[in-house]
């Protein structure tokens, strides 16, 4: 039987070629909490990202969204069960402004069937015009609702994808280090907003190299190394464990 995490991988393996990028993980998202995934480079965080959406197949083991097991449905599929991710390098239409960006995510979320480039009716624009321009507003992009993705900042960009990511109405989101590139100020902005419009209400994997952020948000924490789980835990005894620092001490200064 399994537990009652909204999202479980359970005995997870995983490795290309010779490289054992997962071995036997378990990870547990209980309702609700901010979860961080931490660990050096190469530990195999983002493979297992890969897994739990359905990018990449597991070797072993299994993953259930909101208890489903959809250890062999695909990507759509999961996304349908309530997963959302955003990625490390933000993936926005660089072609449609970022009102028709928001717009697509609006589409999305009610299950029409229309595909990019179809689907700028003037119908759906007008449709969600008001909630769009409520988006533009609450993410602090109302002034650039016409501009293209690759005209705004990075931390503009960042506040686009989140958005795009929540108004889907997920039941789980995962963040791929979410600050990377980030100027400080744009880093606390985005903690700021995660902190405020999405702990508690909505259950987050969040992958982030920044300790600060992942200590000033997370409930629980797990550390992988080398493919294994090390430890998994509230943030303060993640902080305090020798075993963690020894492994990080190698490799981040800042931990
Ligand atoms: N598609 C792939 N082909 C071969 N090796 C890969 C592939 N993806 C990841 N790896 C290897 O698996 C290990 C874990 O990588 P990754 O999941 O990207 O780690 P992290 O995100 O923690 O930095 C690394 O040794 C990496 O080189
Ligand atoms: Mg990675």
């Amino acid at each position: 039987m399994i537990e009652a995490g909204i999202l479980e991988v359970r005995g997870a393996h995983k490795s290309f070629g010779g490289i054992i990028a997962l071995d036997d993980v378990y990870l547990s998202l209980a309702p609700g909490e901010v979860h961080a995934l931490i660990g050096p480079n190469g530990a195999g965080k983002t493979t297992l990202v890969s897994l739990i959406c359905g990018e990449q197949e597991l070797d072993a083991g299994e993953v259930y969204i909101n208890r489903i097991n959809a250890t062999r449905l695909s990507v759509h599929a999961r996304a349908r069960l309530g997963l959302s991710r955003t990625y490390q390098l933000t993936q926005l239409f660089p072609d449609l402004s970022v009102g028709e960006n928001i717009l697509l995510s609006l589409v999305a979320r009610d299950g029409s069937r229309l595909r990019v480039g179809q689907f700028v009716s003037e119908r759906a624009a007008r449709r969600f015009a008001d909630e769009i321009s409520c988006v533009l507003e609450e993410y602090a992009l109302h002034d650039h609702r016409d501009a293209l993705p690759g005209e705004l900042s990075h931390g503009d960009r960042r506040r686009l994808e989140l958005a795009m990511a929540i108004v889907r109405d997920p039941k789980i989101l995962l963040l791929d280090e979410p600050l990377a590139g980030l100027s400080a100020a744009d880093a606390d902005a985005l903690i700021e907003m995660i902190a405020q419009k999405l702990k508690g209400a909505i259950p987050i994997l969040l992958i982030e190299h920044d300790m600060d952020a992942v200590f000033s948000l997370a409930d629980t924490v797990t550390v992988l190394v080398n493919g294994k789980v090390l430890m998994t835990g509230r943030p303060d005894s993640v902080k305090a464990s020798k075993e963690v620092q020894l492994a990080y001490l190698s490799e981040e200064d800042d931990f």
